[in-house]
């Protein structure tokens, strides 16, 4: 739901911002930030982000990136990694990409920086079912593209390899509903 102009008197509140107060809020965020200055919000997610990183290859222009950042700032998650190309369709995103952090990387190999545990998403040979194991709690979900999926430097990486089980015909999922599964698997284990 927007709001129209904040009613006279405004509350002195520093995190307000003067121009929506007068305008009125139109902005996809929820409503205990309505008002809020794009800082304070970031400044409040910021306080309570959670320790799990969402990577994803972007090698070949995934048209899912969007969806995965807007997933993730649902989550709280500490930061979206992009591997690949630095260009994205931020459509998706619905503006959600302003309240997040997300950093890019030419390489798979650049996430080592980190220094958590990266577990690969992907329903691969060899992979486990994700619903079989305690995720840990600070880590990188990373998740490959459509068509090819995990590259073989990315695998690498990985201290395991977990699929969502799957029970109909197709052979994969898009990799946005993929990362949104993980993360709710995440939460479910951790918040
Ligand atoms: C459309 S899939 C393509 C690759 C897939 N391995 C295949 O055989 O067709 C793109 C990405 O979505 C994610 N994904 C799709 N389905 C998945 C599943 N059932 N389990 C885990 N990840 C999945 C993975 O990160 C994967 O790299």
């Amino acid at each position: 739901m927007t709001v129209g102009p904040h009613p006279l008197p405004w509350p002195d509140d520093p995190r307000l911002d003067p121009e929506l107060l007068a305008e009125g809020d139109t902005r996809n965020v929820e409503d205990r930030f309505r008002y809020w200055r794009r800082e304070a919000i970031i400044a409040e997610l910021d306080s309570t982000r959670h320790p799990v990183h969402i990577a994803i290859e972007n090698f070949q222009h995934d048209f899912n990136i969007g969806s995965v950042v807007r997933t993730a700032n649902a989550f709280n998650v500490a930061a979206v990694h992009i591997v690949g190309r630095r260009r994205w369709n931020r459509r998706g995103a619905m503006v959600t990409d302003r309240y997040q952090h997300v950093e890019h990387h030419s390489d798979p190999a650049g996430l080592l920086d980190l220094g958590l545990p990266i577990i690969g998403i992907d329903n691969i040979e060899g992979s486990t079912a994700i619903e079989r194991r305690v995720l840990p709690r600070a880590c990188v979900l990373l998740f490959g593209q459509e068509g090819p999926g995990l590259s073989d430097e990315s695998l690498d990486l990985c201290q395991e390899v977990l699929h969502i089980t799957q029970y109909g015909s197709t052979r994969s999922i898009n990799a946005g509903a993929a990362a949104a599964i993980a993360m709710y698997a995440w939460a479910l284990q951790h918040l």
